[in-house]
């Protein structure tokens, strides 16, 4: 038998037996490894190729063609037979993986209220129920109220305590403070008798710790009435506590200065973690610093066309962060305002 004729029987046999292996390929994996055992580069149909050079000249294109021949049907045996396995395939998944349209959706996440949000709303609804009705006001501020319609007076030191930021529209147009500016603002709209709470955001241009923000809230509320007294005021501020604590906690007044109250006190709560034995909460002292408080001065009742001879009142006003930071446990204040979704999330 001369070279070409092996060659030719060679690939006639190559046909067959791949051929039939393409028919059987039961699966995509099958067919893949059928082609890359005749068709691929190390396959058996390059090496029947390789000995072309071997055969007489005048011989190679009458072989290489139908070597090419042999390659094409044997290709297009290929795609047939895997586009019906694909199908093939497809209609399995079909059958198996079922979709039930009627389960019930997968729910959205949403979001919940930051938690000063939340602390927010709760003290609000405290004073709610105790008849205080809610008011706002303006961030930006003139100094008169935030400063000297409380009784502040010019170059005071107690005005250090209370360094802002002033703007660029007037030397006395500034931040507020503290909620406190409100007091005469209210005054002024609201005849007595009269109960105000008003929340918000106040600036002081402190050095940023684990304590100290330039932005915290305040939650400020002031009662204006005939014949206020400071048993009144602590009366309201123990219910309050009561109530945002979840437990009657003991309490105390701690002589204190402010210049828009007479007297001025600080109240400490008894640490509701550990009872007042003292814990990592309240430092081991078993008290709790909470809020400021006092008998509204006269001068500021006079700032607000308010006769001091018939009427008096207290106002109290707390730090909201430091109060969330004492409920739940938080120990730095920054957390407050980086948005990080781990913490927001245990609330
Ligand atoms: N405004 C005071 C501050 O920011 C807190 C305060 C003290 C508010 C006594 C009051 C008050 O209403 O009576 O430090």
């Amino acid at each position: 038998m001369t070279e070409v004729a092996k060659l030719e029987q060679q690939l006639l046999e190559f046909e067959q037996t791949a051929s039939k292996s393409f028919a059987e390929a039961q699966t995509l994996a099958d067919i893949e490894s059928v082609r890359q055992e005749f068709l691929g580069q190390k396959g058996a149909l390059t090496n029947i190729l390789r000995n072309l050079s071997q055969i007489d000249k005048q011989d190679r294109p009458r072989l290489g063609q139908t070597a090419n021949s042999t390659k094409e049907k044997l290709e297009s045996l290929y795609l047939k037979r895997k586009s019906f396995l694909d199908s093939q395939e497809l209609k399995e998944k079909l059958k198996t993986e079922k979709i039930d349209v009627t389960l019930p959706a997968r729910g959205k996440k949403i979001g919940h209220l930051h938690p000063l949000t939340q602390i927010l709303s709760e003290i609000e609804s405290i004073f709610l129920t105790m008849g205080f009705a809610p008011f706002e006001g303006p961030e930006i501020e003139s100094e008169y109220y935030n400063f000297d319609a409380l009784n502040f007076p010019p170059g005071h030191p107690s005005r250090d305590e209370h360094d802002t930021f002033y703007t660029d529209v007037d030397p006395s147009i500034i931040l507020r403070t503290h909620m406190s500016n409100m007091q005469v603002r209210i005054m002024e709209k609201s005849p007595p008798p009269l109960r105000a709470l008003y929340c918000g955001r106040v600036y002081r241009n402190e050095e940023v710790n684990a304590r100290k923000e330039v932005i915290h809230h305040q939650a400020e509320g002031l009662l204006v009435d005939r014949n206020v007294s400071f048993g009144q005021l602590k009366g309201t501020l123990n219910e309050f506590i009561r109530l945002l604590f979840g437990k009657p906690l003991k309490t105390r007044f701690r002589p204190d200065f402010f210049p828009f109250t007479e007297p001025s006190a600080e109240l400490d709560s008894e640490c509701p973690f550990c009872n007042g034995s003292g814990c990592r909460t309240c430092g081991n002292r078993g008290w709790l610093e909470l809020l400021g408080c006092g008998m509204v001065d006269p001068n500021v009742l006079r700032a607000g066309h308010i006769d001091p001879e018939i009427w008096n009142g207290f106002a109290f006003g707390m730090g909201v962060e430091r109060l969330a930071m004492l409920k739940y446990g938080i120990t730095d204040i920054r957390h407050f305002f980086i948005s990080d979704i781990r913490f927001l999330e245990q609330f």
